[in-house]
């Protein structure tokens, strides 16, 4: 319901509110409140009448549209009397400044930092590389020749026709990448240990690099497979450098990355490019081992792939396996952070949800 009074006051506070007005501003916010669409009072008026008596509806339906033009004209008159351009905005250096919503990094990106960092202060080099790869960086260097089985282990995504330009050769951080030699690019490479090859013919040893970046499989999406990924690779090379030094740097790392007291542990595996391969376990820290859904009840979880660099690599890339020994580890990002994160479905980290994105320490 709504009477001519009702009118009447909603002309009272519209000159009111105009004779506070002082900047083109302060008048839109005034000509939305009263004129918005939808939120706008006038838009009530209307909503109201239709609700008033249907003999008196004609009479308000003229007062609201007289009401209109009134308020329009009242605007406009404002209007042309504001000092032109005058940024007549009162600034009161007293308030509390606005924070800016600036957002923060996404998860994976403040996790890679991390794991940067502490190989970091181990003197670790990071190094980066291309995501397009020839068929000898990506498998034949690393002892996997074309016929070798150990290539179903990975579905390759080929490209269907080379790539024209030369491969990038790796490039440091901050450093310009430049263009390099090698064979057309013709896939996306697998996994990060290309970066082995192409760093250790590009450097003498001693070396120690990480290599963290994207990796592209055949894989269908579903709670633990995304067909891009990301790995980090490391590689140490030097004389007399041996398992122990593997273990005592790997458990290092991951006590870091994990926490102090986190059990680790190494069981054999098979990589073509590693002799022996070791998988590295750390133990559950969502039942502290005792076995639960995670770890399969068996209170271990797989973390990295890693191993004695194989002779057949350092031939590869013309070290002489006689004089040097190394050690190489691979490990899933993405994997980290949900095992860190306790998140069980890896497809939330490249669906840009913000309400999951917020959840994540900066
Ligand atoms: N390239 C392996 C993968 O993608 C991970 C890996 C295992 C890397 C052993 C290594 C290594 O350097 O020594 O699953």
């Amino acid at each position: 319901m709504i009477d001519t009074a009702d009118l009447q006051r909603l002309r009272d506070s519209l000159a009111d509110d105009l004779a506070r007005v002082t900047s083109d501003r302060d008048l839109q916010h005034v000509r939305d409140r009263y004129l918005g669409r939808r939120t706008g009072l006038l838009a009530g008026v209307w909503s109201r009448i239709a609700k008033a008596p249907a003999a008196e509806r004609p009479a308000l339906g003229r007062l609201a549209n007289e009401l209109k033009q009134q308020v329009e004209a009242a605007l406009d008159a404002r209007r042309a009397s504001l000092p032109r351009g005058a940024a007549v905005e009162r600034l009161d250096v007293t308030l509390p400044g606005r924070v800016p919503a600036i957002g923060h990094r996404h998860p994976l990106t403040v996790l890679r930092d991390r794991i940067e960092a502490i190989f970091g202060r181990m003197g670790f080099e990071i190094v980066d590389g291309p995501e397009t790869e020839d068929d000898d960086h990506n498998f034949e260097a690393l002892n996997m020749p074309a016929d070798h089985p150990s290539r179903d282990m990975q579905d390759t995504l080929y490209l269907k026709t080379p790539l024209p330009r030369p491969v990038m050769a790796i490039g440091h951080r901050g450093a310009p990448r430049k263009a390099g030699e090698g064979a057309p690019a013709t896939l996306l490479r697998t996994h990060t240990s290309n970066m082995q090859i192409r760093y250790m013919r590009e450097h003498e040893p001693p070396l120690r690099i990480i290599a963290p970046g994207r990796v592209y499989r055949r894989d269908n999406l579903d709670l633990t497979h995304t067909p891009m990924f990301q790995q980090v690779e490391g590689v140490v090379v030097g004389e007399g450098i041996t398992l122990a030094d593997l273990k005592g740097t790997l458990t290092a790392f991951l006590r870091e990355l994990f926490d102090p007291g986190t059990p680790v542990t190494f069981r054999p595996s098979y990589f073509p490019y590693t002799e022996p391969s070791a998988e590295a376990y750390i133990g559950c820290p969502f039942c502290n081992q005792a076995g639960c859904a995670v770890c399969k009840r068996t209170g271990w979880l797989e973390i990295l792939g890693s191993g004695m660099v194989h002779p057949a690599v350092f031939e590869a890339v013309g070290y002489d396996p006689e004089r040097y020994t190394g050690f190489a580890w691979g490990m899933g990002i993405e994997r980290v952070a949900m095992l860190k994160y306790r998140v069980d479905d890896i497809r939330v980290f490249y669906e840009n949800d913000l309400r999951l994105l917020e959840q994540f320490p900066p």
